[in-house]
């Protein structure tokens, strides 16, 4: 699967860290930014982890 045009939904259960969702992410948003990713965790820091990592990723200061 490579970057489409496509409004791709994928599901991510459970994002932990969130290694997996940056990886969705960057296979289902392309540059139309149609893609995407709905997580779920029980854990709030899980939470906190994964929401660090992809604001660090995906928008980098
Ligand atoms: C192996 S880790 C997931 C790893 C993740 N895919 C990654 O890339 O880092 C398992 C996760 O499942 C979550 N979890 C376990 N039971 C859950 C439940 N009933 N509902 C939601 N999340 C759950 C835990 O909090 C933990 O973060």
């Amino acid at each position: 699967m490579g970057s489409t045009s496509w409004n791709i939904r994928v599901s991510d259960a459970t994002f932990g860290n969130g290694y997996d969702t940056l990886a969705m992410v960057k296979r289902v948003a392309d540059e139309s930014a149609r893609g995407c990713v709905y997580a779920i965790d029980i854990r709030n820091d899980a939470l906190e982890n994964t929401s660090s990592l992809l604001e660090d990723s995906l928008n980098p200061q």
